[in-house]
């Protein structure tokens, strides 16, 4: 994607999540708070274009239909909450299983490490994401007080080896059990580039470490979307079907869970892969 401005694809993925909450089965579903802290993470960022008017807009009957018309046709809407409580529950249970640090890959606006950090001292929580991105984050992160054991990292991971980042990051322990959040992300990412960030976590992580992620099943379904897609700079490079995950993420990890796809029309699913 384009380096020096902010993804237009974490703003996209944030007014989801602001419009799901306006459904009132989302509204009991989602946690607490997220989808008002993600409508302030926006606005602090000041990205032009993501303005009050804008998140007005997003929330009205007729933008609902739209979401709706992208959830039937690539399970863009609902399914996004999904991976939103996907990624949650996984981390939850990665920390209940004894993992002492979060991390977080291309995080957008993303919530969950500014919710749960609080909520747990004793776990670091880490979040990386393109340097226009993270610093556009990293406003409204100071406004809602960022807690002491959140940090944010800006880097390009396909140019700076996920390792050589962590590893001169002071605060970060290459040697403990890990959970990495990779939502939304592989997606983005070409195959080699999705194996070699697998193979970078297995080199600054602990034994037991877990990858959560979401990956795209089958982008050639989706020619004239990609194209929009490459029109904004951020297109989709990479996808497989759940049977090949063992050959898409590489040697050293096995597979321990897998969510959906939960349409025929999804354009992506879930899982979870655990270092052997
Ligand atoms: C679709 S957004 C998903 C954001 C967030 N994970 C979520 O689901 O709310 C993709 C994110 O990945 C980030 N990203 C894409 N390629 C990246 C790269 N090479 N290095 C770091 N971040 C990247 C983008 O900046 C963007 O924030």
């Amino acid at each position: 994607m384009k380096s020096g401005r902010v993804s237009h694809t974490a703003l996209k993925v944030g007014l989801i999540m602001i419009a799901l909450y306006e459904k009132q089965e989302w509204k009991l579903r989602l946690p607490q708070g997220l989808a008002a802290l993600t409508e302030r993470l926006i606005l602090a960022a000041g990205v032009f274009g993501y303005g009050r008017r804008m998140l007005n807009l997003n929330k009205k009957p007729w933008a609902l239909r739209l979401y709706e018309r992208s959830e039937s046709k690539m399970g863009i809407f609902d399914g996004v909450g999904e991976r939103k409580l996907f990624m949650d529950e996984q981390v939850l249970a990665a920390i209940e299983a004894g993992a002492k640090q979060v991390l977080v890959l291309g995080a957008g606006f993303d919530t969950l490490c500014l919710r749960l950090a609080p909520q747990f001292p004793h776990v670091k929580f880490f979040e990386v994401d393109h340097p226009a991105t993270s610093a556009a984050k990293a406003k409204g992160v100071r406004q809602e007080g960022q807690p002491q054991n959140m940090h944010l990292l800006a880097a390009d991971l396909t140019e700076i080896p996920l390792s050589e980042l962590m590893n001169k990051t002071e605060r970060w322990d290459s040697g403990v059990r890990s959970v990495v959040v990779a939502e939304g992300l592989f997606i983005y990412l070409k195959e080699e580039a999705v194996l070699q960030v697998f193979r970078e976590v297995a080199a600054c992580t602990g034994p037991g470490t877990r990858v959560a992620f979401s990956h795209g099943i089958s982008i050639k379904e989706y020619r004239f979307e990609n194209a929009m897609m490459r029109l904004i700079g951020e297109p989709w490079l990479s996808s497989c079907k759940n049977a090949d995950l063992p050959g898409y993420i590489g040697p050293g990890w096995s597979v321990i869970a897998i969510h959906g796809p939960s349409s025929r029309r999804s354009l992506e699913a879930f899982a979870v892969a655990e270092k052997r």
